[in-house]
């Protein structure tokens, strides 16, 4: 295929995925931003098995089969609620790759025309090192996400003194070692990057825990993409510059947002950890504290004699599935002429819209759906906020305990409306591992039990 064949085709896959992006910002046009990737994906794979440098299409299809069984297991059998840890494994493998190609590079680098052994032109080991580098501490990186997601090794964050300083020197000594390695082409200074680029992956994510996580998981999006880019300069390939460049800075837009909705710095993001010297996690002892317990027929009777409701979904109603229920309950709610709405905070549940995904998966109306800034204020003129498998993102100590580790994280004010209702199987704190006050107040009623069930029986009580 003529390189000119070639440029226009990967034009057209890169506007795809660029159109695709644009679709994935809303979940009504979602289905068709995917679509559009998946031709994207499509004419780039065929367009570069065409290339003439491909020896051996009996490898390739070998390699799709296997990747594409184990991948097409792993989509049947995951749970939406361990997706988070599953992007976070995703993320490591892209780091993995980068750093492998990266050696192939360096050990054969006549086969990618960047040279011979030994004398690598510059500008190719300078690609080649930063690839290496971002690849290696995505890996790491995403490796430890991935346990701390999945429970394996502890959330919380592990802090120590000059946490900050010794990863700024970790990340002079890299840059030194690239320097060293671009003018003496050494294989062990190759592996030294590496290692220690490795090293960097670990001590950028141990410092942070808890409902910081989201933004880790964002971040680390991002390096996956600039590593991939990296990949592109080593194959000399534009459309993986571009499709890198692309998954990179719509990341680190994302992790952007993400600091901002949580109220945290991105630079401390970059550099590891949110200052997270406060890292008091539980609190008080409530054994003594007095909870008001309700169960259905009592929130069917609240919910019913209010004139407006704020539903706010967490992470339990997503390991309930109780969507398409709190949709039912709510339609009845309506039917009386009460003003419902949704309130999503930006880390509710455990990935970026999470919430809103479900909610549109049970089709209902978008215009419902607020995020935090949009219907903060408007808690203290509402009568009822019906808190269904949500605890962090409402919890006060955000606002009020300064040794919380989810201190400046902004809340959803919901106990400034008249009652809340709090659908929970128990008084178990949420991700973050601290304790919420909430449950204590005395507007509060503790809606004890799983969330679908719950919304189930309001849904009856309420017919
Ligand atoms: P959480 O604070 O994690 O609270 C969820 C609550 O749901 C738990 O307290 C749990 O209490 C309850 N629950 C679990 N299963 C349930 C069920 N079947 N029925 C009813 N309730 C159930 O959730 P949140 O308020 O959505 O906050 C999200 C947290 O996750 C934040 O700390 C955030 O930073 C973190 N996080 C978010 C993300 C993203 S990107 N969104 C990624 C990683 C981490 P019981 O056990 O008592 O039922």
């Amino acid at each position: 295929m003529s390189p000119n064949i070639v440029s226009v085709l990967y034009l057209i896959s890169a506007l795809l995925f660029i159109f695709a992006l644009r679709g994935l910002s809303h979940p009504e046009s979602s289905r068709t931003g995917n679509i559009l990737g998946i031709i994207g994906m499509i004419i780039a794979i065929v367009t570069t098995l065409m290339f003439k440098s491909v020896l051996s299409y009996a490898e390739i299809g070998a390699a799709v089969l296997i990747g594409g069984f184990i991948g097409t297991i792993i989509a049947l059998k995951i749970e939406m609620t361990a997706l988070p840890q599953l992007v976070a494994a995703f993320h490591s493998l892209v780091g993995l790759a980068a750093v492998f190609v990266a050696a192939a590079a360096f050990y054969d680098p006549m086969s990618f025309n960047i040279g011979n052994v030994g004398s690598i032109f510059k500008s190719s080991l300078v690609e080649m090192s930063i690839g290496t580098f971002i690849g290696a501490v995505t890996f790491s990186g995403s490796v430890l996400a991935f346990g701390k997601l999945q429970g394996t090794i502890s959330g919380n964050p592990i802090v120590f003194k000059f946490q900050h300083l010794i990863n700024a020197l970790i990340f002079l000594f890299i840059v030194a070692l690239i320097v060293i390695f671009v003018l003496t082409q050494s294989s062990s200074i190759f592996w030294t990057i590496v290692v220690i680029s490795i090293l960097l992956g670990f001590l950028v994510v141990i410092p942070i825990g808890g409902a910081d996580m989201p933004v880790v998981i964002s971040m680390l999006n991002s390096y996956s993409g600039w590593a991939a880019c990296g990949i592109g300069f080593t194959l000399s390939n534009n459309l993986l510059i571009i499709t890198g460049a692309l998954v990179g800075s719509s990341g680190a837009i994302l992790s952007y947002i993400m600091s901002k909705g949580m109220n945290r710095s991105i630079i401390s993001v970059v550099m590891g950890g949110f200052g997270g010297e406060q890292a008091s996690v539980g609190g008080s002892d409530n054994s003594d504290k007095i909870v008001k317990q309700g169960n259905a027929e009592d929130a069917a009777y609240i919910l019913k004699n209010a004139d407006s409701v704020i539903i706010v979904p967490g992470y339990g109603m997503a390991v309930a599935q109780a969507q398409h229920a709190l949709r039912e309950m709510c339609d009845l709610l309506k039917k009386e002429n009460i003003n419902v709405r949704y309130a999503i905070h930006p880390v509710a549940g455990r990935m970026p819209g999470h919430m809103n995904v479900l909610l549109a998966e049970a089709n209902v109306p978008y215009e419902e759906v607020l995020e935090l800034e949009e219907i903060n204020y408007d808690f203290p003129m509402t009568e009822v906020s019906f808190v269904i498998g949500a605890n962090d993102v409402t919890n006060p100590a955000a606002k009020t305990d300064k040794t919380s580790p989810i201190f400046g994280m902004p809340i959803l004010d919901v106990e400034k409306s008249d009652s809340v209702l709090f659908v929970k199987r128990s008084l178990a704190t949420g991700y973050s591992g601290v304790d919420n006050e909430l449950f204590y107040r005395d507007n509060t009623t503790m809606l004890f039990g799983d969330a679908k069930k719950m919304c189930e029986n309001i849904v009856k009580a309420l017919g």
